[in-house]
């Protein structure tokens, strides 16, 4: 059967009478698909269908979710369980306490834990918390780091010509959206990542007036770029140093790079950590972790922190289900996961090499992106900014699609593995690449 995506169009046509731009967020429209995007109507594993009945592997799921795959049946029959006896109380409830203690004895430095609902706000009540807890009015965030849309982040978190951005001693500073909070411009610091002169030069300038280093542990929206040997580490000593907090933006690599996340992986402990993505598997539930002496800032709202849907109940049953999947077996999960990543990021190296296509595959274990590059490894948001070629990874995912296999079309987003995902899933993706490649163009 060919490929047709006919009712997806007419869906899309549907949704812009209702949508704003048909959907509910600029990555999932045509900014990142083209004319219209695919609907998808059911997931069960590594797989989801769209409306006209295709089928795909999956290896977006969710922007990293869902580490246990589509409907695991443990996190389905928790949501059954649980909404069959009210979805919502916004009162106390036993199940609040018992994930917060799993997160305790799971993540490092994790003495307190706060719910919210996505990654956001967990990192918008962290950096007030800092500024509470400090009484210092700025933070330092890293170029090309994405933490969620409040107008604090929306600071070089976007792809820019790289003429635009400036000398890395002074980055010129470049709001990725209209109506931000002018304040917000001055109060975020901006420096280049992966560079620990940078931030010693950021906080000497600023000296005494910066509460927080803010920092993905692993560079995950460009693409995926590691943190350089030793860097972390550095980070921490120089937040100590300075008398700023360091907060670890886990909301991508929380409960996919180990079971304690990155400052588990890398042996480094922040101040403040904040997860969302993986932690709901798939439902709205985000978290805020740290010491107790700083996390006691929220105490009765000294530090305001609100919301009606934090630690629901639903959410946190689904939380439970998966936590307790993920840490089945000693770790064969996270095993399982890093084994499967590295296969995928390793195979299709093997048919870039092969196919003489000037692209790498780099990641960190269970998380890799695809850059279209001449480069052997991109280090840094000014290398993709100025080496990686994004519409033509955009073309490559959209020609996937066609072969059955489902990658964000977004050059700066990633690929994850699940529990879900299998060898025999590497190999089906890498024979597709092959045909692809194959068809010209690349
Ligand atoms: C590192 C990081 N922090 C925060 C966020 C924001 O999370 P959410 O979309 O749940 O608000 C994201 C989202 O992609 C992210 O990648």
């Amino acid at each position: 059967m060919s490929y047709g995506t006919h009712k997806s169009r007419q869906l899309f046509e549907r949704a812009l009478a209702s949508l704003v731009e048909g959907g509910s967020s600029p990555s999932r429209g045509p900014a990142n698909y083209g004319d219209y995007p695919v609907f998808i109507e059911r997931g069960a594993g590594a797989h989801i269908w769209d409306a006209d009945g295709n089928k795909y592997l999956d290896w977006m799921m969710a922007y990293g979710a869902l580490p246990l795959g589509h409907a695991h049946p443990s996190v389905v029959q928790a949501i059954i369980d649980v909404a069959s006896g009210g979805t919502l109380f916004a009162a106390a409830t036993e199940i609040e306490v018992e994930v917060a203690e799993m997160l305790r004895a799971m993540i490092p430095g994790a003495e307190r834990v706060r719910f919210a609902n996505t990654g956001t706000e967990a990192v918008m009540a962290a950096i007030r918390l800092a500024r509470g807890f400090t009484g210092r009015p700025k933070f330092i965030k890293f170029e090309g780091h994405y933490h969620g849309w409040y107008d604090d982040f929306l600071v070089n978190a976007h792809p820019q010509p790289v003429a635009s951005l400036g000398h890395p001693h002074d980055p010129v500073k470049v709001a990725d959206s209209s109506g931000l909070n002018r304040r917000a411009l001055e109060d975020t610091v901006v420096v280049p990542w992966n560079d620990p002169d940078a931030v010693e030069r950021a906080l000497d300038s600023n000296r005494g007036q910066i509460a927080a280093i803010l920092s993905e542990p692993i560079m995950a929206n460009m693409g995926v770029i590691p943190p350089a040997p030793g860097y972390l580490a550095g980070l921490r000593k120089l937040a100590t140093g300075h008398g700023a907090l360091l907060i670890l933006d886990e909301t991508v690599t929380g409960f996919r790079i180990a079971p304690g996340g990155c400052q588990q992986h890398y042996g480094v402990t922040a101040d403040l950590a904040t997860f969302g993505k993986a932690l709901g598997a798939g439902l709205p539930v985000a978290a805020i972790t740290g010491r107790a002496e700083i996390m006691n800032g929220f105490a009765w709202g000294g530090v305001l922190h609100y919301g009606t849907q934090n630690a629901s109940r639903i959410g946190l049953a689904a939380a439970r289900a998966s936590l307790r999947e993920l840490q089945r077996d000693k770790g064969a999960v996270f095993a399982h996961l890093w084994r499967i990543g590295e296969q995928l990021a390793a195979g299709l190296n093997t048919v870039f090499s092969e196919t003489g296509t000037r692209a790498i595959a780099q990641g960190v274990g269970p998380m890799m992106q695809i850059l279209f590059t001449g480069r052997p490894a991109i280090h840094n948001y000014r290398e993709f900014c100025a080496y990686v070629d994004r519409g033509k990874y955009r073309r490559l995912a959209l020609a996937l699609f066609e072969h059955g296999v489902y990658m964000s079309p977004s050059a700066a987003l990633h690929s994850v593995s699940s529990v879900a995902h299998t060898e025999e899933d590497v190999a089906f993706t890498a024979g597709a690449m092959r045909k692809v490649l194959s068809d010209g163009g690349f």
